[in-house]
């Protein structure tokens, strides 16, 4: 079975979302989506099943810059949790800002397991004064 995703046009138009859920991911090592709770599917606008499985990048918004990523990956890599502001793309091409928190999760020897992702919406003001 082909389970790789054809990834939207962009639109310039927001996702109409209810800003006051937590979009939550949960992902092995190498970000590849494990879990997402309800928020997080109807946000993105994909299926579960089309969620799960999928790598992480699979809502990444196109404006969005590299270096960004990098240095999200060495952080969390390096068992430091940061904050990011993130533009994504839902299955429509509209995008979400949220700001997210990660958490490394590891088992008992310390080695890193996975990871978590929880998102919140960010205020408009914010945005259009970046
Ligand atoms: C827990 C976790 C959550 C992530 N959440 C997002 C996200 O919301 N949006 C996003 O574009 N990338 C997210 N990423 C980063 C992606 O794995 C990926 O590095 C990014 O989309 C850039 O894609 P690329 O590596 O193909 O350039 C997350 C990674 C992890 C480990």
């Amino acid at each position: 079975m082909d389970t790789r995703i054809t990834r939207p046009t962009p639109s310039d138009r927001e996702v109409d979302w209810n800003k006051t859920k937590v979009l939550l991911s949960k992902t092995d090592t190498k970000g590849t989506i494990l879990y997402a709770n309800e928020a997080f599917i109807d946000v993105s606008g994909y299926d579960e099943f089309e969620l799960i499985g999928q790598p992480h990048n699979v809502i990444r918004h196109p404006d969005m810059p590299k270096v960004i990523f990098k240095f999200l990956w060495d952080s969390i890599k390096s068992s430091q949790n940061i904050h990011a502001i993130i533009k994504n793309m839902s299955k429509t091409g509209r995008y979400y800002w949220v700001i997210t928190d990660f958490k490394i999760i590891s088992d008992s020897d310390g080695e890193i397991v996975g990871y978590f992702g929880t998102r919140k919406s960010v205020p408009e003001e914010i945005i259009v004064n970046l």
